[in-house]
């Protein structure tokens, strides 16, 4: 069993390579995997990813949530293989070629994760959206068809909330790695939320979530490597 540290992924969701590498060097050895997103990637580039090696054993998490053509996301996945990261992140979409296309362009450095339906939508967004009633009605029918789609096209695992961690476990396997953000420990208090699909960390553990995608909870709380502290604990009551 993964020490409970290792559940944990870090959201480098800040605007400036100096305040990233602050937060890295503070928590590099409470986290599992720290998290380079859009924001900060476009500002630093590789070199942030360069600094959190350089900084420890921490993994590292490129969360590019790519949606392209075929060849322009396998083209972009070789790129990303050379970086030494654990995975990056790809929209499941509509069309498992792309996803096809992320796998191959990674030649086997890089997991990829298929990004099913993010947190931050609900079935008011779905329904608005045009789809279908039943995946509106119950939108881990969606999570699970595009993780389905996303484990043919040879992906590492899926992003879901941990609302369907469960559900995907049961389908496709404890092998199928599960990443479930929208994490809010009860004491959290994040004004303004736009997670709508939220779990406590607890839950998302017991349900069999690989790792937890936290970031609000311990960047804004007083005292980060304090929050990451009663996070930990409340993980090590479930596993
Ligand atoms: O915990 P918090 O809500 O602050 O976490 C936000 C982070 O989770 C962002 O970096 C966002 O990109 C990421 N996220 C994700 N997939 C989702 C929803 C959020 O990776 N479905």
């Amino acid at each position: 069993m993964k020490p409970a540290r290792d559940y944990i992924i870090f959201p480098l969701d800040v605007p400036s390579i100096d305040e990233a590498k602050q937060y890295v060097e503070l928590l590099a050895d409470d986290v599992g995997m720290f998290k380079v997103g859009l924001e900060l990637f476009i500002q630093a580039g590789p070199e942030i990813v360069k600094f959190i090696h350089a900084a420890g054993s921490t993994g590292i998490f490129l969360d590019l949530k790519l949606h392209d053509i075929p060849q322009t996301v396998s083209r972009a996945t070789g790129r990303v293989a050379d970086l030494g990261v654990a995975f990056i992140t790809v929209h499941c979409g509509e069309s498992r070629r792309m996803l096809e296309a992320a796998v191959d362009g990674s030649q086997g450095k890089v997991g990829v994760l298929g990004v099913t339906v993010l947190t931050s939508v609900s079935a008011a967004d779905i329904q608005a959206a045009g789809f279908r009633s039943d995946f509106h009605s119950d939108l881990s029918r969606l999570v699970l068809q595009r993780a389905e789609m996303a484990k043919s096209a040879g992906c590492a695992g899926i992003i879901c909330s941990g609302l369907e961690a469960r559900a995907i476990k049961a389908n496709f396997g404890p092998d199928f790695v599960a990443v479930t953000p929208g994490i809010r420990p009860l004491w959290s208090v994040t004004e303004g939320d736009d997670q709508q699909r939220i779990t406590t960390p607890a839950q998302a553990i017991a349900d069999g979530s690989d790792y937890l995608v936290i970031g609000r909870p311990i960047r804004d709380a007083e005292d980060p490597k304090e929050a990451v502290k009663q996070i930990i604990q409340e993980i090590e009551s479930v596993i």
